[in-house]
């Protein structure tokens, strides 16, 4: 039986917020330095230091918001160290990452204006396990305080008259873990304490976002909703797509057989899980939704690339990591009236990456092209799906075959996102679209496949895996018939 899907093109559910589609950017490995900021003196082509190249192709995904500067590295990070002369900066270990020197020369005014350049929202993330009440408090005054002040007067010194729009401001990070391996109880006290000092200046308003569970530790979500849940606008989730074990192996990003294949993208499923009961539980605390579930960290997590620093996290990125991305955007969508932001973890040369550089060379991955394909929905109207896939089965196990969302835009486009995880088999689909007639001629789609599961771009070869027109597509009365290749994400516009 083929798949059928019927999309209610006037009945929308609420809009895709456009943050959905954030990045995570941290002070690891070659993410920062090398991956954006070269420094102004660079033989590779930048401005004001940070690279052309990577900012080009950021620009093109529209990032609507970038989380900086950790991760685990947030909880040991001084901003105070970050700011004024580079030369004066002070140079400190960068300990959970490699333990090599970090050298400060990319802090608060680097990354503000990287963030402008991008025309995106700054979410930067405050330091609770090593750093004060009073630290946290004097960096919220320097980025943001207009009139007299000692921060304020600071930053004018170090050159930015005029204060900067700050939004998204995070209160730790994983504090469960890196970020001072505390109890709930404790952290949601610290929060409390915390946020009271992360002040709103002049027109100003700050969106906080309490630090929060780890995959499943509901009890987390509990103890911090009841006990502060009032006192954030957002309360973080992370969960990582990991195959195979994140102490005795993860599995290779570019060497796997079918059953990692088939595990990934089981695993990547189990975000849905994850959000409905997290979502849940935030649910009895907050039934109107106002605190956003914040996904600040998620992706594919693979051992390290042979021969690389183990502490970089620097991993290669194939068709499977494609269909882990649109897996969880589609879920990302479905959970929109919740999930208010997600930044994938990372931006450049780190984890599941959009970009790899090498020197003054740059490719950009599978991913990148999902983000670039998917960036449609970005701020749309979601729109009702109801659903009969197929299984796709391994081994005796099963899991839906293909993974749908569809939004509609303010020109009133329909797009429909589809992902087939099988890696074998086609899937025939038909699409019945309500409430909207379909034109033959005015439905395009463009799609992103391989013709091997561990297909994926290198400097060599860097355009093997990238998206091309999509033909297989035909209208009958009002209904679109698609025929997915094996391990494809498709999105289709039908205007
Ligand atoms: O993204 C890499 C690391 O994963 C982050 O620093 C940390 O928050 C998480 O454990």
């Amino acid at each position: 039986m083929k798949n059928s899907i019927v999309i209610n093109a006037d009945l929308g559910k609420g809009t895709i917020n456009k943050n959905i589609y954030g990045h995570f950017a941290e002070h690891l490995g070659r993410c920062i330095y090398e991956g954006i900021w070269v420094g102004k003196d660079s033989h590779i082509q930048n401005t004001k230091g940070i690279r052309n190249d990577v900012l080009e192709a950021l620009k093109n995904l529209h990032v609507p918001v970038l989380r900086w500067p950790g991760g685990c590295f947030a909880d040991e990070y001084h901003w105070k160290d970050g700011i004024g002369p580079k030369e004066n900066r002070k140079r400190m270990v960068n300990t959970h990452w490699g333990g090599v020197v970090e050298n400060n020369h990319f802090g608060t005014h680097e990354f503000l204006m990287l963030c402008e350049m991008l025309d995106c929202e700054p979410y930067i993330c405050g330091n609770v396990g090593s750093g004060t009440v009073q630290e946290m408090s004097e960096w919220v005054e320097y980025m943001t305080f207009e009139g007299e002040s000692p921060m304020a007067n600071w930053r004018r010194e170090n050159g930015k008259e005029e204060p900067w729009d700050l939004k998204y401001f995070g209160v730790g990070n994983e504090n469960w873990g890196c970020g001072g391996n505390m109890r709930p109880e404790y952290y949601a006290d610290l929060y409390r304490r915390y946020q009271t000092y992360v002040r709103n200046y002049g027109d100003n308003k700050i969106y906080k976002i309490a630090g929060g569970a780890n995959v499943d530790d509901y009890n987390w979500t509990e103890v911090l909703m009841k006990n502060a849940g009032w006192l954030m606008d957002g309360l973080s989730l992370h969960y990582y797509t990991i195959p195979g074990d994140f102490w005795l192996g993860k599995g290779s990003a570019l060497d796997f057989q079918v059953d990692e294949w088939f595990i990934t993208m089981k695993k990547s499923l189990h975000m849905e899980e994850l959000i409905t009961k997290h979502g849940t539980i935030m649910d009895k605390y907050d039934p109107e939704k106002r605190v956003g579930m914040i996904i600040d960290e998620w992706g594919t997590w693979f051992d390290v690339e042979p021969g690389t620093n183990p502490g970089f996290l620097y991993q290669q990125n194939t068709i499977r990591d494609a269909l882990v991305a649109g897996v969880h955007f589609n879920i990302f969508h479905k959970h929109s009236d919740r999930v208010q932001m997600t930044n994938i973890a990372q931006t450049v040369n780190v984890l599941q990456a959009m970009i790899l550089t090498e020197g003054d060379k740059m490719i950009l991955t599978p991913t990148y092209h999902v983000f670039e394909m998917f960036k449609v929905h970005q701020d749309a109207q979601l729109l009702t799906v109801d659903s009969n896939i197929n299984d796709y089965e391994y081994n005796g196990e099963k899991l839906p075959q293909v993974s749908v969302s569809a939004s509609k835009n303010t020109e009133g486009k329909v797009h429909i996102s589809l992902c087939n995880l099988d890696h074998k088999n086609e899937a025939g689909l038909d699409l019945d679209i309500r409430g909207f007639i379909v034109n033959e001629t005015r439905v395009t789609g463009r799609i992103l496949t391989a013709g091997s599961m561990n297909d994926h771009n290198t400097f060599e070869e860097p355009e093997k895996v990238k998206p091309v027109d999509f033909n297989q597509v035909t209208v009958l009365e009002n209904k679109v018939s698609v025929q997915l290749p094996p391990m494809s994400v498709v999105v289709l516009t039908i205007e």
